[in-house]
């Protein structure tokens, strides 16, 4: 079922658990993703950076692909078609249009009242499809796909309250220290801030970044209202380490079809996202 972020994500706030937002990169990553979930019993995020979106051709190309995916692969738990950082009205849009069942706008670098302004506008034509929005404050640091910030800047309680009373978000990035990529050290969180902010704002916080943030922080960060946690990068390397692996063992052997050291490269990127699920408390709720 391609459903938007908005059950999925109430259900998690309030039994306590969060959703993983697994970000997608082909064909195989989406089957990948789509089965783990089944296997697990769990709903399920497919994001969708600018990156991906170029890499498979567009948002309706993406949309064909997870759809159809789904009736092959006969998925019946919750799957949302999430766009990750989407940087303009236009590009929500032609999300939505496309089929996309979510979308995040990512007005962060904006003046406050730009932010809200058109995240209000986005969550207008988003709620009338039954699509579902993430807004976010703050800065998140760390680069993802050739967007850099070098700063942490923590979003300021006040106006994540005025963002969720006057735009009807369905979830809220709100920045706390987490970056996006391989952490240098160990993430710090602002846990006291996010508490606050949670108590304030009473829908779905996100965690950006989920990439080396220890198990105890995000465990943590759920029992303060997290719902929502992103994980990329350590699946993407993952795979990468896999594949040099395989390559690295085998160079005397012929390698010679391009679907089997794809394959072999998911293996261990679907046991990390069996490891989130479970961590974050999603497995057999559906
Ligand atoms: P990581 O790449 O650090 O896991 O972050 C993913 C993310 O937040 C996507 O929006």
């Amino acid at each position: 079922m391609l459903v938007s972020m908005k059950d999925m994500l109430n259900n998690a706030y309030h039994e306590h658990y969060a959703v993983g937002q697994f970000n997608i990169n082909n064909l195989e990553w989406v089957a990948t993703v789509l089965k783990t979930a089944k296997e697990n019993r769990s709903p399920a995020i497919l994001g969708v950076s600018g990156g991906t979106i170029k890499h498979m051709l567009g948002f309706k190309t993406i949309h064909a692909i997870v759809k159809n995916a789904m009736d092959y692969l006969d998925i019946d738990v919750p799957i949302a078609l999430h766009l990750d950082h989407g940087q303009s009205y236009e590009s929500c849009f032609a999300a939505i249009n496309a089929g996309f069942s979510s979308v995040m706008f990512d007005g962060s670098h904006l003046p406050f009242e730009e932010n809200l302004e058109i995240t209000k506008r986005i969550v207008d034509y988003a709620h009338k499809r039954g699509v579902s929005v993430e807004a976010e404050l703050g800065t998140i640091a760390g680069s993802e796909d050739g967007i850099v910030n070098s700063q942490v800047i923590y979003a300021d309680p006040n106006q994540c309250l005025t963002m969720v009373k006057e735009t009807n978000v369905d979830c809220l990035a709100a920045a706390l220290g987490s970056t996006h990529g391989l952490y240098k050290g160990k993430a710090k969180l602002g846990f006291n801030e996010m508490q606050h902010i949670s108590n304030l704002i009473k829908i779905p916080l996100v965690l950006h970044g989920g990439t080396g943030i220890c198990d105890e922080d995000m465990l943590h960060a759920i029992s303060f209202g997290t719902a929502k946690i992103n994980v990329n990068t350590e699946n993407m390397y993952t795979w990468c380490v896999a594949v040099g692996k395989l390559f690295a063992e085998q160079k005397d052997h012929d390698i010679n079809d391009p679907r089997k050291v794809i394959n072999h490269g998911l293996n261990p990127v679907a046991e990390k996202i069996t490891e989130r699920m479970k961590l974050f408390g999603s497995v057999n709720r559906y």
